[in-house]
């Protein structure tokens, strides 16, 4: 940014020394906030749970993914610890209560293993598999989302504005899913991704598609190896099983 000074005027000078301070000045800011950033941005990403979620996403117009939670046995999956059913199971492996045992947890709440400093404040393990337990910690996006909204026109109408890449998990992948469903839980039952992921489907009407989120929609990643006995996966993508529902 500071050329070198040929015609070694003095105004030159003093304007050249003026710009060298007011880079200096920005130098010493942006040291400051980036020095600021690593510690800022690890503690602005933690599970902020479902409840947060619902502020912002329980618009019928928008598709209201918080009720669609509410509908998912994913909802109640710490609660079916508690039954006569998982008792048993629970007391075949030794297991007294399952609630209690990490064995039996791991897959039935959101946030396992995650350390206490990435929960915020008031975070409640016990409500089950929400949200963020597929879409990652939420903490970023929702504050992002807030900080975009109180820079917005109220009286603007209303359109889908989307999220910039990364900001939270918009396609979780099958991988997400078979992290719990798969032969460690002993009420297994074969997966089938496509068919799966459509019997969850919670999908914004407001959103208008590319073609390559069209294919991730209707995309079936388990191909050959694919378990489930439906014709899915079999001859390639299961375009059938997963058309957007509505
Ligand atoms: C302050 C409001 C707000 C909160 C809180 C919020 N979101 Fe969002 N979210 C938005 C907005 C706005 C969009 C963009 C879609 C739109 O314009 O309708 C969005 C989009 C998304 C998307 C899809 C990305 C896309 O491009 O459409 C996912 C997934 C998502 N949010 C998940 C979550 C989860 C999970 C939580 C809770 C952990 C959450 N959101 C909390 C406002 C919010
Ligand atoms: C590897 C992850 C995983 C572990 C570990 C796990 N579960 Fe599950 N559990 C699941 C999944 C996934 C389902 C849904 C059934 C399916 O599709 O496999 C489920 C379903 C259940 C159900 C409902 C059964 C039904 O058919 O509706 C009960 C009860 C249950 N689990 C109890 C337990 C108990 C008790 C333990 C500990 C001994 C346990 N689970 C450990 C993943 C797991
Ligand atoms: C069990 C996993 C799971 C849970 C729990 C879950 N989602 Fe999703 N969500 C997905 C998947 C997978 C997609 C991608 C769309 C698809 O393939 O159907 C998605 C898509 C979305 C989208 C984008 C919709 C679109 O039109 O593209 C939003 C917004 C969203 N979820 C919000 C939420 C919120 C808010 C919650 C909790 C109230 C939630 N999700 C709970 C798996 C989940
Ligand atoms: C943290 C572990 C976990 C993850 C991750 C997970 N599931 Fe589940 N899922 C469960 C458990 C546990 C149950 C059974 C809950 C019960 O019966 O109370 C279940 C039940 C289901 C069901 C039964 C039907 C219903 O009404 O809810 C479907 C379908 C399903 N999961 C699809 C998915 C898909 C698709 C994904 C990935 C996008 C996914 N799950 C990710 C643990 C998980």
């Amino acid at each position: 940014m500071i050329h070198p000074n040929r015609g070694a005027r003095p105004s030159g000078r003093i304007l050249a020394s003026a710009a060298l301070l007011v880079a200096l000045v920005l130098l010493g800011l942006l040291s400051a906030i980036s020095s600021a950033e690593p510690a800022q941005t690890k503690k602005a990403n933690r599970y902020i749970g479902a409840q947060k979620c619902k502020t912002c996403h329980s618009a019928k117009d928008t598709g209201n993914q918080f009720e669609a939670l509410s509908h998912m046995k994913h909802s109640h999956a710490f609660e079916v610890l508690a039954t006569d059913a998982a008792k048993k199971t629970a007391k075949e492996k030794g297991i007294d209560d399952p609630q209690k045992a990490d064995a039996c947890v791991k897959c039935h709440v959101t946030a396992f293993g995650v350390a206490e400093a990435d929960l915020a404040k008031g975070f409640d393990r016990t409500i089950g598999i929400q949200c963020e337990t597929c879409h990652g910690p939420g903490e970023a996006h929702m504050k992002a989302r807030m900080a975009a909204a109180a820079t917005e026109d109220p009286d603007a109408p209303k359109v889908y504005k989307g999220v910039p890449e990364g900001e939270v998990v918009t396609h979780p992948a099958m991988a997400v899913c078979t992290g719990c469903h798969n032969t460690d839980s002993p009420n297994y039952k074969p997966f089938c991704h496509c068919k799966s992921k459509l019997e969850i489907r919670h999908l914004n009407p407001k959103r208008e598609r590319t073609d390559a989120e069209k294919a991730l929609l209707t995309a079936c990643e388990c191909k050959a190896e694919c378990a489930c006995k439906q014709a899915c996966c079999k001859d390639g993508p299961c375009t059938e099983l997963a058309k957007p529902a509505k």
